[in-house]
């Protein structure tokens, strides 16, 4: 089993239950996202040892924070996108008020996720939860920055603050549940893993904007062109394409570059890099 397979039954597992937001909950996470977060939770968590069976609530409950980000994203109040994975958006489906409530019941749902998980100690739970709220927060801020400067020019810096916030802290969030169920990385790992982090995270949202000027609905699954029809500041517009491009690229190599400092096996962490820097949607 690999591990959008292994993740995708624990998601349906903890979605099966949740009355009259069920079939909502469900619509949203179970079409195609591509689980990047949670297969990297997977994969730090295997490069550092740990059972996989003790990732699993981990795993889940970033995806779940992450489809309540997307079913929200999406709405008229935000960026007012119809589409999401080929299908319409949660909103467009059940209505505004039960998306927004779809996305209320996700994020509580994925605290509910780690705080029960029986398997782990309560000191990584408790670890394990500070650490997926402060990304959740940083993420609804980062969401909240991007709102405010639609239609205006902004500086590099504020874009990436921006996309640090509201796609690289789950990304990095990410990474860290691995670590922390994994519960063997010193200090120095835990730092090195932070950059990798902060690079990944940064280096994904600057594709996701190239990506939305680039590709065509049928193969990105949402719309295209949605940031220049919001007038949102992004990459390509301050940058250009090709520097934005550059940009990301070499944020990759720097991750590629911090790997290769860390005293365990990379192989894997280094193929599902390659995997996010060559990623088409
Ligand atoms: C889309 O993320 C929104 C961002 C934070 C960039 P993904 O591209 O990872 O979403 P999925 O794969 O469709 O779930
Ligand atoms: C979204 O960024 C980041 C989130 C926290 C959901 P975008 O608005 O660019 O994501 P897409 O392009 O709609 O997936
Ligand atoms: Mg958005
Ligand atoms: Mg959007
Ligand atoms: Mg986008």
């Amino acid at each position: 089993m690999n591990y959008v397979q292994r993740v995708d039954q624990c998601l349906d597992r903890v979605l099966s239950n949740q009355g009259s937001l069920t079939e909502a909950m469900r619509y949203s996470v179970l079409s195609n996202g591509k689980r990047f977060r949670p297969i990297l939770t997977y994969t730090v968590a295997n490069t550092f040892g740990a059972n996989l069976d003790l990732a699993d609530s981990s795993a889940c409950a970033v995806e779940l924070i992450h489809a309540y980000s997307l079913i929200h994203d999406d709405l008229p109040a935000m960026d007012d996108d119809d589409i999401r994975h080929n299908q319409p958006a949660c909103h467009k489906r059940f209505g505004e008020a039960q998306a927004i409530l779809a996305g209320d019941g996700l994020q509580a749902l994925a605290f509910e996720v780690l705080a029960s998980d029986v398997q782990l100690s309560t000191k990584i739970r408790i670890d394990l939860l500070q650490t997926l709220t402060h990304a959740a927060f940083e993420m609804a801020e980062g969401q909240s920055i991007d709102l405010s400067v639609a239609a205006q020019t902004v500086g590099i810096d504020i874009l990436q603050n921006m996309h640090q916030k509201k796609t690289g802290a789950l990304l990095g969030c990410a990474i860290k549940l691995g670590a922390l169920v994994a519960d063997t990385c010193n200090e120095k790992e835990l730092q090195i893993l932070g950059r990798f982090a902060a690079n990944i995270g940064l280096a994904y949202q600057i594709q996701d904007d190239v990506l939305d000027v680039l590709t065509p609905e049928e193969i990105l699954g949402k719309k295209q062109n949605s940031d220049a029809d919001k007038n949102k500041p992004t990459y390509p517009t301050l940058l250009g394409l090709e520097v934005s491009k550059i940009k990301y690229e070499n944020l990759y190599q720097r991750a590629f570059s911090d790997l290769d400092t860390l005293d365990v096996d990379i192989v894997q962490l280094k193929a599902l890099t390659v995997k996010l820097q060559s990623r088409k949607f």
